[in-house]
């Protein structure tokens, strides 16, 4: 009975049903999959023939477990700390196809905790950048400068009163930190130099060509500055429009949603039911409690994951109570964060065989999704009609947060990723191939008269660097191969047109929501 007037409480507490999620996303937040071990490459777990990515050694996806999963590790994971070079496929194709626009979905950089945990001392970390501090960057200081012209850009709404860059002392609750910063100018670079050679972006680009839109929050605003900083440095900012999206969603004027709700609070309850079977969580946060001399529910509520989490991804010692007698108090400790974190894990795991959560990620994402098909769509009958001119909209950027990235890797059916890390990229690429597929071309080439198909538009779908397209839900089934290397774009307009909705058995978006 008193377990389920906490998860009342909870819900109560938090209001509307986007609050919701974003409270107690918190728990399944922090959470990251399978161990920093070297991976197979990709085309091994799908059979397909590796074209450009027998190289490839990131850590997207999980390597099969034979045992559990190191927690700890999993938690250094998502921090994401930028100490080391970084391998990107973004921009690659066979070489006669053409890119035709980009349009990306980051989450914000690192940033200082959301809750404090009662009776601590907040982590003590420094917001102002400073290119004397680790960790920096080479555009750190040209960034910086170039953000006080900021006014010259255009800014949409509420937006022209936020802060371009973090500028506390004493980081204030959500700030972006330096360590933040760095990674999304490193992003944004490391897009400059895949991009470069395909002239994605031309030096004299128009207004019309360059679409950035955040949320309302400083990080993820302040994000989207720095990674197009690294993207187009010393852009114009006389050019620049920045928009606002009200909703983490960004489902712009389609959020209206009812089922999308229901299936959240199923979801909800599903993992509210795992938390408190979990005897060995329950003593852990006990054992904190009392170590902070604090009561449970207090220390529940405070949410402590969240703020071990930074402490852990820079590097302070975990926090002691501090008493008011001068008295040494109890110090949290590691084992105890690996019991909460081996918890979300678990949670992960379960929330996938349960598969409300992919219900509610579709009715989620289902927007963006449409907005993101449509732009594909639009570029892609432009391009038929004139082949080398550039389009509208052949670079979006789009600044967000778990709460956002994780849904949408769900809709696409890469529920088996990792959860979205600090500063975790999802690039959509369009690419045009001359005369459709590499055997359509040999056919053409030996003289035979034939009609090229999929209008030779493709799809590659890029997470924190690695070519998962054939993990998708719309292109795990083609077999790919060196006449078929890249998903045709058909493919992912008929997933969001119609074949996504199969799994909330409906055939409109307007259907899923308001039906009962
Ligand atoms: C980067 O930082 C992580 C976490 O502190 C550490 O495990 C790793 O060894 C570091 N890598 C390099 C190349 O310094
Ligand atoms: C940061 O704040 C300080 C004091 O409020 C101000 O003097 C400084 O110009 C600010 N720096 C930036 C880059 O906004
Ligand atoms: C924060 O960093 C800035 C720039 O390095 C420095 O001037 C300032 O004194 C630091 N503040 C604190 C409280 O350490
Ligand atoms: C999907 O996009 C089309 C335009 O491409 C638009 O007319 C339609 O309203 C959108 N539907 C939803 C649910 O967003
Ligand atoms: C799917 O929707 C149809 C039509 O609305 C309904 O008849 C059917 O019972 C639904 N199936 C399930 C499994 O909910």
């Amino acid at each position: 009975m008193l377990a389920r007037n906490c998860f009342v409480l909870l819900v109560v507490a938090s209001g509307t049903v986007l609050t919701i999620v974003s409270f107690s996303l918190q728990f399944f937040s922090e959470i990251t999959t399978t161990p920093v071990v070297e991976e197979k490459p990709l085309q091994a777990a799908n059979g397909a023939v590796g074209v450009s990515q027998v190289k490839s050694r990131k850590r997207v996806f999980p390597v099969p477990q034979t045992q559990n999963p190191n927690p700890i590790h999993e938690a250094v994971g998502y921090c994401n700390i930028p100490n080391r070079t970084e391998q990107a496929w973004e921009g690659h194709s066979p070489a006669d196809y053409t890119l035709l626009s980009v349009q990306i979905m980051i989450r914000h950089g690192d940033r200082y905790p959301l809750y404090s945990i009662p009776k601590t001392k907040r982590p003590a970390i420094n917001c102002t950048l400073s290119i004397t501090r680790n960790p920096s960057h080479p555009l750190l200081s040209a960034f910086i400068s170039h953000m006080g012209q900021g006014g010259r850009g255009h800014w949409e709404s509420s937006l022209a009163s936020v802060p371009r860059l973090p500028n506390h002392s004493a980081c204030e609750m959500g700030e972006l930190t330096q360590t933040g910063v760095v990674q999304h100018l490193r992003n944004g670079q490391l897009l400059h130099q895949a991009y470069q050679h395909h002239r994605l972006v031309p030096s004299n680009w128009s207004p019309r060509q360059v679409w950035v839109e955040t949320t309302g929050k400083s990080r993820t605003l302040q994000s989207a500055l720095a990674f197009l900083y690294g993207f187009l440095p010393e852009f114009d900012w006389k050019k620049l429009t920045v928009r606002h999206q009200w909703s983490a969603l960004f489902c712009g004027s389609a959020c209206d949603c009812p089922a999308r709700g229901r299936y959240l609070e199923e979801e909800q309850r599903r993992q509210y039911r795992l938390r408190v079977a979990d005897a060995e969580l329950d003593r852990t946060y006990a054992d904190m409690a009392r170590a902070l001399g604090i009561p449970t529910r207090n220390l529940r509520a405070a949410n402590p994951i969240d703020s071990l989490q930074c402490h852990l991804c820079h590097n302070l010692p975990f926090p002691c109570a501090s008493m008011k007698d001068g008295s040494a108090g109890g110090c949290l400790t590691t084992a105890q964060f690996a019991v909460i974190r081996r918890q979300q894990l678990d949670d992960e795991v379960d929330r996938r065989r349960a598969g409300l959560y992919r219900k509610y990620a579709i009715l989620a994402m289902y927007p963006y999704l449409n907005k993101t098909a449509g732009k594909m769509e639009r570029l892609a009958k432009a391009g038929k009609q004139a082949a080398k001119a550039r389009g509208d909209d052949v670079f979006t950027l789009s600044s967000a947060h778990d709460l956002t990235v994780a849904p949408l890797l769900s809709a696409l059916g890469l529920e088996e990723a990792v959860f979205p890390p600090f500063a975790a990229r999802l690039v959509f690429e369009l690419w045009k191939s001359p005369l459709g597929t590499q055997a359509e071309k040999k056919r053409v080439l030996r003289g035979e008269k034939l009609k090229v198909r999929n209008g030779g538009y493709f799809i590659r779908l890029l997470y924190n660097g690695e070519d998962v397209t054939f993990h998708t839900a719309f292109c795990s089934s083609i077999v790919r191969s060196a006449s078929q290397p890249l998903c045709p774009l058909k493919n992912f307009l008929s997933f969001v047109r119609k074949d996504v909705l199969v799994v909330v058995n409906a055939t409109s978006y307007q259907e899923a929501c308001f039906r009962h």
